[in-house]
């Protein structure tokens, strides 16, 4: 049995006084919540406080990204040391935003993976193809690219237990497009059967797969539903506390 985990991605949203805002209402929100994952990736400038306002509860804290490097003259980044001594518990890998804005590529991906897991922290994993890759029939063969990429050198005890895949189809996020529960299963039962080839069947069946793209508490329950639907990144719902909890109600 796959645990649901529900991760709010905070994007560039919130000050860091609204952050720590937000995150003491979801703290809140959610202290009953017993069987769902629950996650929350504020910005940078928040984490460490964010981190100090869910110590002790059932959240989690991810970091939206981090650079490879262990250190260095790379402005405006942040090393996988700095977000493992405040005590991230994740690192989301390849947001199609850094794909799509910041020169994200299968290999970075892979180079930020390596550095998260060796640092004993587990990785969100975000995949997706744009819409015209789905229309020009090409959609398996980007996430087939996407993961295997993503996935290079990374070991089977690793992907067993510290990694997660988001799939999030690019034309549904921030769109109010959101795939149907078919189009989406779909999407997932194909990438279990690609992880299935390349960690065979146990790791397969053990790997949780996310989707993200519009996801909010009217069409969650439809999509945690299917087979392959192990929870959600969530985008613009995960911003305020109830509309959040909403969506975890429908995994719990
Ligand atoms: O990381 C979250 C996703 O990009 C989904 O965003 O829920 O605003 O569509 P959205």
């Amino acid at each position: 049995m796959r645990q649901y985990i529900i991760a709010g991605n905070w994007k560039m949203n919130k000050t860091v006084s609204e952050s720590v805002q937000l995150a003491s209402d979801i703290v809140a929100a959610v202290k009953d919540v017993k069987k769902t994952e629950v996650v929350i990736a504020p910005t940078y400038l928040a984490a460490a406080k964010v981190a100090d306002v869910i110590k002790g509860s059932n959240v989690k804290l991810a970091i939206q990204d981090i650079h490879w490097k262990d250190q260095g003259a790379f402005t405006g980044k942040v090393s996988v040391d700095m977000v493992k001594e405040i005590g991230a518990d994740y690192i989301i890998i390849g947001h199609s935003e850094q794909r799509q804005y910041f020169h994200e590529t299968d290999e970075t991906v892979n180079l930020k993976v390596k550095k998260t897991l060796a640092a004993g922290i587990k990785v969100i994993i975000c995949i997706g193809e744009t819409l015209e890759q789905r229309e020009t029939g090409v959609l398996k063969e980007v996430l087939g690219l996407q993961i295997k990429g993503a996935l290079a050198g990374v070991s089977a005890e690793d992907a067993d237990k510290n990694v997660v895949l988001a799939y999030e189809p690019v034309w549904a996020i921030g769109t109010g497009k959101t795939a149907t529960d078919e189009q989406a299963e779909e999407v997932h039962a194909y990438i279990r059967s690609l992880i299935k080839e390349i960690y065979g069947e146990k790791i397969a069946e053990d790997m949780r797969i996310q989707y993200g793209g519009s996801m909010k508490g009217a069409n969650a329950a439809g999509l945690l539903a299917q087979k392959d639907i192990d929870g959600g990144l969530i985008g613009g719902a995960g911003l305020k506390a109830d509309t959040f909890k909403a969506i975890i109600d429908a995994a719990e």
